[in-house]
């Protein structure tokens, strides 16, 4: 396993595959992909990759074998996979926070550390006492409902895996995110009686997740008996502040410094939804991303599907100008994949300093945006098509249906296929049937690259390979852009602003950030004195 690993001397934009890059981009501005494909039966094999069962079709990227070439040879250059090598030999790869990236090794099994195999164990017995009625509420009933506080990377996994696979039997489980009247309008449907509240934050600060937790405690208050002592359960990395809190220790689960919040899904974060779906299903969820960890650490890069998919999206950022990547989920189950990944992507690659503390001169991470699949073709899908910016976008589905389906599956796949094709191949104005002046506003330019991931059927092992390959992409795309995946000034900087700021909003005096900010407030003063 390679020791530390020094960033390369040369800054990437000098480095001699990213010259060999930006002169084989100017070959490409009169090339179509309609033309390639044409001329090119092999492309779409080529171009596509099977690894842990997932199917990845990337020849609708503006590709050819010069590019990818050109590519690998930057990875190599860089130092990509030694980098992702270091990460995942626990290297502190989080160099400004000087932290390890170790979320690997929470689905390490029989390799993982101690303290991770005890925590799990707990999850597990926890989990299933749960599920089989033997934790009972203050009053000594049965719990029917799980809720769980949190926000970022303290939801947003746990959340997104539960709409994918959770089943159908006791306890329901419930996410929350917002204080005040949506978090007032779940309880209501709940029965303080009945209902575990876990409260996720590795900080066990952040300020939305704890007027939540004070909303519920007050809430858990009504039931009789003692329900907020027996009814509370905390996962976080500050077990002094959640005993403050007056949660037993038995109800606290660890969250480690080595572990980032968007990367924390596999933690003890993951336990609400390993309570929807059941350990059994969680674990393979482990399995899943352990299989992929296995691909990413050894797969020679020209069939490393994290890396390839990392140097796609440099080469269409920086060099095929996209500011963005719209992701779409073409299956109900991972309506939430889009929210999980604009954390994970933007968190880690929004930044603009490399890790000399130098400004880049070159495009960090895209902004990340997508949805569900089919309704987002009523909505964004016409800017898409006949809109004058060629964003990149990435199609995920699954080839069978989740369960017993009604035709519907089957058309969401000719829509997902139908709008990948069209994107690459548009509509000359020859081709649209209409004449004249209105065929020119029926056409479709197409050369708008896509790539398709398709998952075997939504279970619990593919959709743990598919988040793992998400997190090594943004690792390894990281490691070619040289800067931080690891740490989030900026929002940290904003959560402390808007503590200041807060006061002012009831009338106090506080010395103002800007005129803007001065005048908002004073307009908010007036509307509330009126
Ligand atoms: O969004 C900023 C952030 O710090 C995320 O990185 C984190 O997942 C989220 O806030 C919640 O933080 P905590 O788990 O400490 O409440």
């Amino acid at each position: 396993m390679p020791r530390h690993v020094k960033p390369p001397h040369t800054a990437l934009t000098r480095s001699p595959a990213w010259r060999a890059l930006a002169a084989h981009r100017r070959d490409w501005k009169d090339r179509h992909l309609r033309d390639m494909f044409a001329a090119d039966p092999g492309r779409s094999e080529r171009f596509s990759r099977s690894v842990c069962g997932l199917f990845a079709d990337f020849s609708k990227q503006r590709i050819n074998d010069e590019t990818l070439r050109h590519l690998l040879a930057l990875a190599g250059e860089r130092g990509a996979c030694d980098r992702l090598a270091a990460q995942f030999a626990g290297e502190k790869v989080n160099f400004t926070e000087k932290r390890a990236a170790l979320h690997t090794a929470l689905r390490a099994g029989e390799a993982a550390p101690r303290e991770v195999q005890r925590t799990l164990q707990r999850m597990r017995a926890f989990s299933e006492d749960l599920c089989g009625g033997r934790v009972r509420g203050g009053n000594g009933e049965p719990l029917s409902d799980v809720l769980s506080l949190g926000i970022g990377g303290s939801a947003l996994g746990p959340a997104m895996v539960s709409a994918a696979l959770a089943g159908d039997g006791a306890p329901r489980v419930h996410y929350a995110s917002t204080p005040g009247a949506p978090l007032r309008r779940l309880l209501a449907t709940l029965d303080p009686a009945r209902t575990l509240v876990i409260i996720q934050s590795k900080s066990f600060t952040t300020e939305e997740t704890m007027r939540c937790a004070g909303s519920a405690r007050q809430w858990l208050a009504q039931a009789p008996g003692n329900a907020a002592q027996a009814q509370l359960a905390a996962v976080t990395a500050a077990p002094d502040a959640a005993r403050a809190m007056g949660i037993a220790d038995d109800r606290m689960f660890p969250m480690w410094d080595w572990v980032g919040g968007r990367y924390s899904l596999w933690s003890a974060v993951g336990l609400p939804a390993m309570i929807a779906l059941g350990a059994a299903r969680f674990d393979a969820l482990l399995r899943g991303a352990a299989a992929m960890d296995r691909h990413a650490a050894g797969a020679a890069p020209q069939d490393n599907l994290p890396l390839l998919l990392a140097l796609l999206d440099l080469w269409n950022v920086n060099f095929l100008g996209a500011t963005t990547r719209a992701v779409f989920a073409y299956e109900p189950g991972l309506g939430l994949l889009p929210d999980w990944l604009q954390q994970l992507e933007m968190e880690s690659l929004g930044k603009s300093v490399n890790r000399r503390g130098k400004p880049l001169r070159h495009a960090s991470g895209a902004a990340l945006w997508g949805g569900r699949g089919t309704e987002a073709q009523h909505a964004c899908f016409q800017w898409l098509h006949q809109g004058n910016h060629a964003m990149p976008v990435e199609f995920v589905a699954c080839a069978a249906p989740f369960a017993d389906d009604d035709g519907s599956h089957a058309l969401r796949l000719a829509h997902c296929f139908a709008q990948s094709s069209l994107l690459m191949r548009g509509l000359q104005p020859g081709e649209t049937g209409a004449a004249g002046a209105l065929a020119a506003h029926q056409g479709l330019p197409g050369n708008r690259p896509s790539t398709t991931l398709l998952l075997p059927r939504l279970d619990a092992e593919s959709l743990g390979a598919l988040l793992a390959l998400y997190e090594h992409r943004t690792a390894l795309a990281a490691a070619l852009l040289d800067i931080n995946a690891f740490d989030q000034y900026g929002v940290e900087h904003g959560k402390r602003l808007a503590q200041n700021l807060l006061p002012a909003l009831s009338g106090e005096p506080v010395a103002m950030p800007d005129a803007s900010t001065a005048g908002l407030i004073a307009e908010v003063r007036k509307n509330l004195e009126t």
